[in-house]
């Protein structure tokens, strides 16, 4: 997604110095071998495909990747054991990243019989999604927004308070939001029916409060860390899944800036964006020429993590960044010898959080100087448009007043990455349009468990 590069770049903007860093022999690539992209060659069996076949392979059963030559072993599960420690020896590139590189075995391409389409499985709607930013929405005022081809009106009492209900009226069928807040309740601009924040009809005003219709569907809403969130599921499931906070929006020692935009594609193909770092080679006028290290990668039935070290091939930082980093440098020179840049990119199902650490030692309790949560909203019944909201936070540098004079840096930095990003997830959405199916061959071990968690934990779109 958009944030692919900006990780990197803001890590290098932030450390206090930029090393070369060789870890092991064994690079993950993302080079297809020809046999495999044969389509026409035979199909050979293997853990992958068959796994996320039509089916039980949608169900609970074991996730992709954790069969033999795939990775670590049993699959683990819970966030909490997940990396005690940063420092170089936890992710070392050692046996498991052989395994990695030596799962890149033939795979049954995805449009042969039985194969599995991704982009069939929509966003599971038991979960909490963003539909709008708080201050899009003042007291006594309405918004149109989509999931997923449902059509919501969000809108807000006079005391505050925000409601989202079904965007049509129970008479004639137009939309609410262009109808009138009362207070915490909302009358429809035809014939001025009320509804209150339940969607239950509450007065008819030409035949007063005797003979009321059925009302329409309300949702669950909420706010969080100045976002509006709705839950279209379950809602029974609703409180115990209610976001807590946003990756590191709200601290005070980072500063913040907003992402948000419509992609034109699946929301799969953004999580596969941002947890594919084997990709900076598209980022090249931006980056440089930086290689991406995967040194470890683990999963659960409902997460998926990678975690990536860079080091740079050739060719020097572009402008922009030495900019950034001949100012940051000014903050010390000792030790610089011995730091190191790590990335971990996390998948939380349905959201996804990109963290930067550098420096040496690293250890779980250090503060990331990246910090990137983000949020994708389907928009059409076929989920093939996102709205993608996100933070990017990073962590102010002792000098103050120094991310200011840097942030419009970062800002370019950021939108440049995005649309690249962007860009190419939409030709990924158009070739699929075009070929009528997933036909994506991917032989990198991490991508096969974040598209085995979206798998298990969405919900197929029904025409
Ligand atoms: S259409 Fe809404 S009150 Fe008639
Ligand atoms: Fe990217």
């Amino acid at each position: 997604m958009e944030l692919l590069g900006d990780p990197l770049r803001l890590a290098m903007a932030f450390r206090t110095e930029y090393r070369v860093i060789e870890i092991g022999s064994i690079r993950v690539h993302a080079c297809v071998p020809d046999h495999i992209n044969d389509r026409h060659a035979a199909s050979i069996p293997c853990g992958c495909s068959s796994l996320l076949g039509p089916g039980p392979a949608l169900g609970p059963g074991p996730a992709l990747g954790s069969g033999p030559g795939a990775g670590p072993g049993p699959v683990s599960l819970g966030d909490g054991k997940a990396l005690s420690c940063l420092s170089r020896p936890e992710f070392s590139q050692g046996p498991d990243v052989q395994d990695d590189s030596s799962s890149l075995i033939p795979m049954r391409p995805a449009n042969s019989p039985n194969a599995f389409d991704l982009r069939r499985v929509g966003s599971h709607p038991d979960y909490w999604y963003a539909l709008a930013w708080s201050d899009e929405l003042r007291p006594g005022k309405t918004l149109a927004r989509r999931f997923a081809g449902e059509p919501i009106v969000l809108y807000r009492g006079k005391g505050g308070r925000v409601f989202a209900l079904e965007d049509r009226c129970a008479h004639r069928q137009v939309p609410l939001h262009l109808g009138v807040v009362c207070d915490d309740q909302i009358k429809c601009h035809y014939h001025g029916w009320l509804y209150d924040g339940s969607g239950k009809c509450v007065e008819i005003p030409y035949l007063g409060k005797e003979r009321l219709p059925n009302g329409v569907r309300a949702y669950p809403a909420c706010e969080v860390d100045g976002l509006i969130f709705v839950f279209p599921g379950d809602v029974a499931l609703a409180e115990a899944r209610k976001p807590k906070s946003l990756g590191l929006s709200q601290r005070k020692d980072y500063k913040t800036r907003r992402l948000n935009r419509e992609v034109a594609c699946h929301y799969t193909f953004m999580h596969e964006n941002l947890f594919d770092m084997n990709h900076q080679f598209m980022h090249r006028k931006q980056m440089g020429s930086i290689k991406a290290r995967c040194i470890g990668r683990k999963h659960g039935d409902d997460w998926a993590q990678v975690e990536y070290t860079f080091s740079r091939t050739e060719g020097k930082p572009s402008m922009g960044e030495q900019v950034i980093v001949d100012l940051v440098r000014k903050r010390g020179e000792a030790g610089k010898k011995d730091f190191s840049d790590h990335m971990r990119i996390r998948t939380d199902y349905p959201t996804q959080n990109l963290r930067v650490w550098v420096g040496r030692d690293i250890q779980e309790t250090q503060d990331p100087v990246l910090d990137v949560w983000l949020n994708y909203t389907p928009l059409d019944a076929e989920q093939r448009t996102n709205r993608t909201y996100g933070y990017l936070s990073v962590k102010k540098p002792p000098i103050p007043g120094l991310i200011h004079v840097v942030w419009p840096f970062v800002t370019w930095f950021t939108e440049r990455i995005f649309a690249e990003d962007k860009e190419i997830v939409e030709f990924e959405q158009a070739a699929y349009d075009a070929q009528g199916s997933d036909w994506n061959n991917e032989v990198f071990p991490a991508i096969r468990d974040l598209r085995a968690v979206l798998a298990r934990c969405g919900k197929p779109i029904t025409p």
